[in-house]
């Protein structure tokens, strides 16, 4: 059995692949590169010793993505990862984040129905739940509003896939809700590679450890939290990689739509972060305190048990070993997939 993996060569998709080809899957990659290497993959290859097929494409190709399904009749199931994902720029250019996630899924999924393959596994985020009306967030949390356009994607992907299944049953369709997926694999062969300034904390954090960015700016100590910074549910990316193939096996018994929450079930703080990083480095980490970023909420983290009854899946990492592995990550490749 192969599974379509779109977005592959992405930082989560090719942790992903990893734990697939572990689990005995074949594995068919679509990804138009736009923000990955195929380097990922052929590191993908180099862990697991065994091979990935690849196509250069793009999920907004309609031809392309049918050519794939032609020639892969034994795909049976996708996980869906491709999409742009940074949350600044999706306010500066809402239409080729629609255009791209949206209409890119829209066309994914003409491309499966017409080859019937009809069950599929999104990539969704904690960042529909909003301002969380509860904490810790379970399933049961209304979805919020989304302060931006990335987020209403995910938002509305969801909606789409839901109504997918509710005029035909025969699609079965996951709802994966990420927390914030932090780490590397343990090889240190592959990891996050940020294009330009990272947006997100540990990335950040990594690059200031190894001396291309002076001082991470903490933006806002004057929440209501115990250290006064925002909290968040890191999660190991090898752990979420896991939690696919959980879903892959739940998938196949028809479930119909399930939405699950892929978190740890803890919360930490940026502080917290940047101790744990400190310590997996072996130096502090130099900071200053900013301005509080527009957007962010103060505090955001799992209720995981739906996942752990439902998937028998759970998190096993701690704060400590994703830090240890992104560090690995970064001081094995200080420029990302690029050797220069
Ligand atoms: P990533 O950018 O590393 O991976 C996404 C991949 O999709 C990239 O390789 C990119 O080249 C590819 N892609 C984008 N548009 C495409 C298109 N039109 N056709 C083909 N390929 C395309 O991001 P990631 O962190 O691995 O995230 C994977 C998914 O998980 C995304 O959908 C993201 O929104 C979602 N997600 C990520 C996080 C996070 O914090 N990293 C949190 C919640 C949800
Ligand atoms: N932060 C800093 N300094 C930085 C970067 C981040 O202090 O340089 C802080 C943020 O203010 C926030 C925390 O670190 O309090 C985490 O920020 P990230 O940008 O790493 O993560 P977010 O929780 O804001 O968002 C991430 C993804 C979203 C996703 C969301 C929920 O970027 O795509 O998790 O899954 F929707």
């Amino acid at each position: 059995m192969s599974v379509l993996v779109t977005g592959g060569a992405g930082y989560i998709g090719s942790h992903t692949c990893v734990e697939l080809l572990n689990e005995g899957y074949d594995v068919v990659v679509v990804d138009n590169l736009y923000n990955s290497s195929k380097k990922a993959l052929d590191r993908v290859e180099q862990i697991t010793g065994k091979s990935v097929k690849f196509y250069e494409a793009d999920i907004t190709d309609l031809e392309a993505m049918n050519r794939v399904l032609d020639e892969n009749k034994d795909i049976d199931c996708v996980i869906h990862f491709a999409g742009l994902k940074a949350v600044g720029e999706s306010v500066e250019k809402p239409l080729e984040y629609y255009q791209n996630n949206i209409g890119g899924t829209l066309t994914l999924c003409e491309a499966l129905r017409a080859h019937g393959v009809k069950d599929i596994i999104f990539s969704s985020s904690a960042t529909v739940y909003g301002d969380p009306a509860f904490i810790p967030i379970t399933e049961e949390c209304p979805k919020g509003v989304c302060t931006n356009p990335y987020g209403w994607t995910k938002h509305m992907i969801e909606q789409i896939l839901t109504d997918f299944h509710t005029a035909d049953a025969d699609w079965n369709v996951i709802l994966l809700r990420y927390f914030n997926p932090i780490g590397a694999h343990e090889s240190g062969l592959i990891g996050e590679d940020p294009k330009g300034i990272p947006n997100n904390l540990v990335p950040y954090v990594a690059q200031v450890a190894i001396g291309k960015r002076e001082v991470l700016g903490v933006f806002g100590d004057d929440y209501d939290t115990p250290d006064g910074t925002c909290i968040r549910d890191y999660i190991h990316v090898v752990d979420l990689a896991k939690g696919h193939v959980a879903a892959i096996k739940k998938i196949k018994t028809k479930p119909g739509v399930k939405v699950y929450n892929l978190g740890t079930g803890n919360g930490q703080s940026v502080l917290d972060v940047v101790k744990a990083f400190g310590k997996a480095c072996g130096h502090e980490i130099p900071y200053v305190i900013k301005p509080r970023r527009a957007g962010d909420v103060p505090v955001c983290y799992s209720d995981a048990t739906l996942a752990k009854e439902e998937l028998g899946w759970e998190a096993k990492y701690g704060i400590d070993e994703m830090c240890a592995s992104s560090w690995k990550w970064q001081s094995m490749n200080p420029n990302g997939y690029n050797e220069a």
